[in-house]
């Protein structure tokens, strides 16, 4: 059968290939440690599980509205207000299958053949992805370690042009960990303050913030607000990535067009889900500190483990569950040309998995997910640390 030419073109997702492979490999009895994932290493809180277990058993089965439960789209008015300062009406606020399927309704709904969208790299490939498959041209926006991966009105200024439509902003950041700052966003939001632009905010990782804190481009003033839709949702924040559950806030014309969109492609989302997602956010605040505190633990060890490393350099993140160390030098001492070939040889030879930075759009560099218990980490470190001696050793015989 032939297939589109959209599909054709379409990159597959690298991290969820990784992934997949790794559980080929322990499926085939392979010890294999896969520091790939994108997702918390423990289930949902099992008041979420009771809540939408009960929930369904109550009959709340059926499809509910378009745009989302009304329940959860109160509770996520709420927590926009308590944890954002940002207020929002209801008709601006949609809840979609996970922050992934709600930004693709959103390049679908915004963007036109042809409409640019700066995407700073390293990136999320899911961002340019979506955008093609809009039609859209991602513009990449190339950052480098010096300023922490993150975009300047500087950097911005040489990849605006008339055709320019959207920013994608994402702090905390997959896939290198790092946290706007107030100044930086307020820097961002001077410089768009007269330019018709739209902000993609995707805040998904915002409750994993280790130093300073998260804070929204849209809250830097009131005509911020409106040229911004924040994306968020509960797969990072309560361990809920299989729920499926994401939302976005914003301009109501826009949630209007998105809420058109779902109508003829998922009608609404899971209803246990939603009501899940209305558990996770009447959860006591304790369960987000500790949370946190046990990915800040992680954090340092896994941080303090990869700078040992020889010729790994690697800015310490300040959020999410990523790190990503430039890498080249150690594959070249190590024998390799490329990052890739090297994760290629440690994941036959030493079984650990790791996402290449070129599934970033950022080939010097990997990705780690230190979403793993303490043991695991350690192994995985202790391997790598192995195998990159052994190459160092067999060059030098
Ligand atoms: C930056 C970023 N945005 C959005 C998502 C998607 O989240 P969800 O699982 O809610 O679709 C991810 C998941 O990896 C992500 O890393």
């Amino acid at each position: 059968m032939q297939i589109s030419k959209r599909i054709k073109t379409l990159s597959r997702s690298q991290t969820v290939e990784i992934t997949n492979l790794s559980r080929c490999l322990k499926n085939e009895g392979i010890d294999v440690i896969s520091l790939s994932v994108g997702e918390p290493d423990f289930t949902t809180p099992e008041e979420i599980i009771h809540y939408a277990n009960t929930m369904a058993k109550q009959g709340n089965t059926k499809y509910v509205a378009t745009d989302g439960l009304p329940e959860l789209k109160l509770k996520i008015q709420e927590k926009m207000q308590r944890d954002n300062a940002l207020s929002y009406d209801l008709d601006e606020i949609f809840v979609g299958s996970g922050a992934k399927q709600v930004l693709y309704n959103i390049f679908m709904a915004l963007l036109d053949p042809g409409d640019e969208v700066v995407v700073p790299n390293p990136f999320w490939v899911t961002y340019t992805e979506q955008v093609k498959l809009a039609e859209g041209v991602p513009v990449i926006a190339h950052t480098t370690a010096e300023n922490e991966y993150k975009l300047t009105p500087k950097i911005l200024d040489q990849f605006m042009t008339e055709k320019t439509k959207i920013l994608v902003l994402n702090s905390p950041n997959n896939p290198t960990g790092s946290v706007y700052t107030r100044e930086e966003l307020k820097a961002l939001a001077d410089y768009l303050d007269d330019k018709d632009i739209i902000v993609i905010a995707d805040e998904i990782y915002e409750v994993l913030v280790y130093d300073g804190e998260h804070i929204s481009i849209a809250s830097m003033s009131e005509k911020m607000k409106k040229k911004t839709i924040v994306i968020n949702g509960v797969s990072k924040s309560h361990a809920m990535t299989g729920w499926r559950v994401g939302y976005a806030c914003g301009d109501r014309e826009v949630i209007s067009a998105i809420t058109k969109l779902q109508s003829q492609l998922v009608s609404s989302v899971s209803t246990p889900a939603q009501y899940a997602a209305v558990a996770a956010y009447d959860m006591e605040r304790t369960f987000l500190d500790e949370y946190n505190q046990l990915f800040r633990k992680r954090r340092d060890n896994a941080y303090k483990k990869m700078v040992e490393l020889p010729y790994v350099e690697c800015i310490k993140p300040q959020g999410a569950f990523y790190l990503f160390p430039y890498f080249k030098d150690t594959a070249k001492k190590c024998g390799f040309n490329t990052v890739d070939d090297f994760l290629k040889a440690l994941l036959s030879e030493k079984h650990v998995a790791l996402v290449p930075g070129s599934a970033f759009g950022y080939p010097n560099n990997l990705r780690l997910s230190y979403a793993v218990d303490e043991d695991t980490l350690n192994e995985a470190m202790n391997r790598l640390k192995i195998f990159i001696n052994e190459k160092l050793e067999n060059i030098r015989k």
